[in-house]
């Protein structure tokens, strides 16, 4: 396993240039779809790293993060709500939630479908979900997934097609953008 607990200062340094500028373009697009206080999640949060760039477009949110690593929470901005929890047992009641995002998190989730599940339920009707990771299917990808299963991790990464079609099986529906070997997905709930 990464030990995320003793990792903290490395992402707090170095975690915001693993996402390219056009990634933070289009999340602050995606961001300003939403109405003034509106709550965001950041799951799978770090040390805040997504709430960082999005309070930087939007600062009229109301801004929660989860992850089960308190080494890592404990570098998280001030205005951010932390819980430590896992994505697959989230400490909210349902629909509490105008958007969900996951920064380079979904493939470290024990239970992907689990994690997904909860997301439905926290999430509120017609709440959003954008989705930032690394494409399996590149060879940058590829080799990401066998250094972190190598390390114990489940390594849960996906083509974003396939990722795509999952998300629609729960709901979404969903664009994908790419970007070399990293791609984002913009999804929002379709709730009856
Ligand atoms: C590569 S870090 C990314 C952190 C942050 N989103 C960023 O972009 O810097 C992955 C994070 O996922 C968290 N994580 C691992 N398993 C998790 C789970 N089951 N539920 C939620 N978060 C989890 C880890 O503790 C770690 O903080």
């Amino acid at each position: 396993m990464i030990p995320f607990n003793h990792l903290g200062w490395i992402f707090k340094t170095i975690g915001p240039a693993i996402y390219p500028r056009k990634v933070r373009e289009l999340f602050c697009l995606f961001l300003k779809l939403l109405s003034k206080q509106a709550s965001v999640l950041d799951l799978g949060a770090g040390t805040g790293v997504m709430s960082e760039f999005a309070y930087a477009c939007r600062d009229d949110l109301r801004y929660v993060a989860v992850d089960p690593a308190e080494g890592m929470l404990k570098f998280s901005p001030e205005y951010l709500q932390t819980y430590k929890a896992t994505a697959e047992a989230l400490p909210f009641e349902a629909e509490s939630f105008d958007m969900i995002f996951m920064g380079e998190s979904l493939h470290h989730f024990q239970d992907v479908d689990k994690a997904l599940q909860e997301s439905v339920r926290v999430l509120k009707k017609e709440g959003r979900l954008f989705i930032y990771d690394f494409d399996v299917s590149t060879f940058m990808g590829k080799s990401i997934c066998r250094g972190e299963k190598f390390l114990g991790e489940p390594g849960n990464f996906f083509r974003p097609e396939a990722l795509k079609k999952k998300l629609e099986s729960y709901g979404f529906v969903a664009f994908i953008d790419q970007y070399g070997y990293r791609y984002t997905i913009s999804a929002q709930l379709k709730k009856e």
